[in-house]
């Protein structure tokens, strides 16, 4: 089944994230059996946001998880406790955290080491900024960023993960990726995973997310592109009704 995820990010206040989850809850009653909706509130409100969507089929995702089980860790959230939360999957190197809040690379193969160990589907943020494009450098980021990410992670290939190619400079911005470049990294990413574990592993237990500015008319494009199996929705997500119509396009 496809996914539809929403980055919640740090919007809303409590009663307007509870509206929200309503409005998703109403909107998606039918939906929710044609693709997987996942939604990244804050974890603040995350036990009241569960209860509103408990009978339903949508799911909650942390936005970010420590690397580290438990401990003196000041501001961190463990993935025990976004799995006690109700979590089923976590975002993990977020470009927000990589590049405005300057974590650091080598944190992510213990995140997705904890997601592991606790249960919890990680969603692996990849992706390269303006610059980078520019110097023609797209393929040799993603390559570096799976590299680090996988290498020193346990719990790989005995589970599943998710990889959101998400492009920087395609994020917030209303600028999308060309349909042929996305093609071209969904196949580096495809590549290296595969040499890394197995194709096997990458056809049965590998999915690939694009996200950065999908809305309800672009997603269109994005539809028929192999192996790519969903979107990481930010500013769409916060709007109940853009974030159906995104959702009825996929299941058109
Ligand atoms: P956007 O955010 O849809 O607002 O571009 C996507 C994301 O950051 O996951």
């Amino acid at each position: 089944m496809k996914k539809l995820i929403a980055n919640w990010k740090m919007n809303l206040r409590s009663e307007e994230a509870l509206k929200l989850a309503h409005e998703y809850k109403r909107v998606f009653s039918e939906l929710q059996d044609k693709l997987e909706i996942v939604v990244a509130p804050s974890v603040i409100y995350m036990n009241e946001i569960r209860h509103v969507f408990s009978g339903t089929k949508i799911k909650l995702a942390g936005q970010n998880v420590a690397g580290e089980s438990k401990g003196a860790y000041t501001g961190e959230i463990s993935a025990d406790m976004l799995r006690d939360a109700g979590c089923e999957y976590s975002i993990i190197g977020h470009s927000e955290r990589r590049c405005l809040l300057r974590e650091r690379e080598k944190f992510i193969p213990d995140k997705l080491t904890q997601c592991y160990k606790t249960g919890i589907v990680p969603i692996l943020c990849v992706g390269e900024t303006l610059p980078e494009k520019m110097a023609g450098e797209t393929d040799g980021v993603i390559v570096k960023q799976l590299h680090k990410a996988l290498e020193k992670a346990q719990g790989l290939p005995e589970n599943k993960l998710l990889v959101a190619y998400e492009p920087v400079w395609a994020i917030g911005t209303k600028n999308v990726v060309e349909i042929g470049d996305l093609q071209n990294v969904i196949r580096v990413i495809k590549r290296v995973i595969s040499n890394l574990y197995s194709e096997k592993f990458f056809r049965e237990n590998v999915e690939v997310i694009y996200g950065g500015s999908v809305d309800a008319v672009n997603v269109r494009n994005f539809l028929a592109i192999e192996y790519l199996n969903g979107f990481l929705v930010g500013t769409a997500s916060l709007d109940a009704e853009t974030f159906r119509k995104i959702a009825s396009v996929m299941t058109d």
